[in-house]
């Protein structure tokens, strides 16, 4: 039986649409469900949207709809613009799905059987014109950070679930295994949540309808987190009939989940709590990227900054959005994104760097050799050692980091050997070699070198850029079994004799001012 790896996006809020933060996550997430494909894993890829709360009862009253037909619309730009990024999700969970509302009622009930979850009174600053509760820090200047309107200390019924009995066991997966990655956010969440105390988290609410009841006690409609956590499991089944899939929550299996540092108290405290409350395993691993913002501030709508993915995949292709994005996010950080950046890395990385790679190496096969990849007589001569030592050695390397995950440098690491297939390329000068005769064994050995590295590099590139990668392997002439998982790290098996075949230039290159006006114009 093959092993099986269950990755996670977040489920977003369909509050508004989604942006080029959202797709970071998912895109990360997608590249690394691919290439744990390609390894031969049994993968299961899930996204969604997280659809009840007040705040989505106010959006759909403010657009003049009701609340289902407004998640109804915003959940199906998310599917749009995931097919539009060739996200490979296998599965799209929304929290008003039949089965995922009656699996959370279960839940709930479970762990109210168990007496970690009470009855009491959840207190806090409300504002009557808006009937909501604000926390002390949510209010702007003392005031409803909503309306500016004065608040109240005011108190409501609610249900609450005990976090202190779940402590010992998170600060040790937090601690003692690699869990939450970066390592830099463990701290964080030990010094600042744990050690002082975990508090108790409030998990129903009487002031809005929009959520799924408490089964014993409809009044109250279950708040946020029970809701929105327990996605991950209900998706594979747990508690329903909907799906058979919960093998790949067994005990010691690889999950994984994604998301930014905003959410990263949840996933490794509330959802560690509520598993352990459930008895179920705890997943492999969690990582918690930095945020994305826009020539620096925070994107968000009312900010007017919101780069539109649409857009700029349809100027620039998918494939480049992909690869700016997943290069450029740093592992342990936020990133600044720019529209000079993309169109920087697009004409530095992609269209001087790798595209003139492939376009040079099938080029030269084609001008040397009639389109047709030589044999390599002298096989491993020296002069070639260092580029096939580290094309040889990629994909050992990029395996270790999608472990981790740390994609950037596993892009950066593919690039270092592209780079050095450039250099390869001025050192030998295979131009030069061609004047001793088109035939000579030192020009074969060269450009099957050359194209030997192409192979390599794309298809470890295929998971972050897929579409890219099959335009690669039609001009060198590769065939799937060439790209495959285990020939990734075994130099020489691009069987001689393959034709290769100029194509459409991989990447364009663009003006850089020319484009940006434009953009700023849009
Ligand atoms: N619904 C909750 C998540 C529940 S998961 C059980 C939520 N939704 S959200 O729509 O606000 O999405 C937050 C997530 O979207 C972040 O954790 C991140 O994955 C992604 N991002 C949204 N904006 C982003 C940036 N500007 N930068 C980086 N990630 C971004 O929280």
């Amino acid at each position: 039986m093959k092993k099986t790896f269950y990755i996670t996006t977040p489920i977003y809020y369909p509050s508004g649409n989604p942006h080029i933060g959202h797709c970071y996550t998912t895109v990360a997430c997608d590249t690394i469900a691919r290439y744990k494909r390609w390894q031969g894993y049994d993968v299961m890829f899930s996204t969604g949207t997280d659809e009840h709360g007040m705040k989505i009862e106010e959006s759909a009253k403010k657009a003049g709809k009701s609340p289902q037909e407004y998640v109804d619309e915003i959940a199906g730009r998310f599917k749009r613009l995931w097919k539009f990024m060739n996200v490979s999700y296998d599965r799209f969970i929304r929290t008003t799905d039949d089965y995922h509302k009656e699996a959370v009622q279960k839940i709930f009930k479970a762990i109210y059987d168990k007496g970690y979850i009470y009855k009491g009174e959840y207190k806090g600053k409300y504002c009557v014109p808006d009937e909501s509760f604000w926390t002390e820090s949510q209010l702007v200047g003392g005031k409803c950070p909503e309306c500016g309107r004065d608040v109240i200390d005011a108190k409501e019924e609610a249900y609450f679930m005990k976090m202190r009995p779940f402590a010992e066991q998170i600060e040790k997966l937090l601690t003692e295994t690699d869990y939450l990655q970066p390592r830099a956010r463990v701290n964080e969440m030990v010094n600042n949540f744990i050690k002082p105390g975990l508090e108790d988290l409030c998990v129903s609410r009487t002031t809005f309808k929009w959520g799924i009841p408490v089964p014993f006690d409809p009044e109250h409609v279950v708040y946020v987190w029970i809701d929105a956590l327990s996605n991950y499991i209900t998706l594979l089944g747990y508690e329903n009939g909907a799906h058979d899939d919960f093998g790949y929550w067994a005990e010691g299996a690889e999950i994984m989940h994604m998301t930014a540092k905003d959410i990263v108290r949840f996933h490794s405290i509330i959802w560690i709590a509520i598993l352990s409350a459930l008895d179920l395993p705890f997943p492999k691993r969690l990582y918690s990227h930095g945020w994305f913002n826009f020539e620096g501030k925070k994107m968000s709508k009312s900010l007017g900054n919101v780069v539109e993915p649409f857009v700029l995949g349809e100027r620039y292709g998918v494939d480049c959005v992909r690869y700016q994005i997943l290069r450029d996010m740093p592992f342990n950080g936020d990133f600044d994104y720019s529209n000079e950046l993309m169109l920087t890395r697009i004409n530095a990385d992609l269209a001087n760097n790798f595209g003139n790679l492939v376009s040079r190496t099938v080029a030269m096969i084609e001008k040397y050799f009639g389109g047709v990849l030589p044999e390599n007589q002298l096989a491993d001569c020296d002069a070639d050692g260092e580029l096939i030592a580290l094309a040889g050695a990629l994909s050992a390397k990029t395996d270790e980091l999608i472990e981790i995950p740390h994609l950037s440098q596993a892009l950066t690491e593919i690039f270092a050997v592209i780079s050095r297939a450039n250099k390869y390329i001025d050192e030998t000068a295979p131009w030069l070699l061609a004047k001793d005769g088109a035939n000579s064994p030192r020009l074969a050995a060269v450009l099957y070198n050359l194209t030997e590295t192409v192979r390599i590099c794309s298809s470890l590139l295929a998971p972050f850029m897929p579409e890219t990668a099959v335009k690669v392997w039609e001009q060198i002439g590769a065939a799937p079994e060439s790209v495959s998982y285990d020939k990734a790290g075994a130099w020489g098996t691009l069987p001689k004799n393959v034709a290769v075949k100029k194509g459409d230039i991989i990447f364009p290159r663009f003006d850089i001012e020319k484009e940006l006006s434009e953009l700023g114009r849009l």
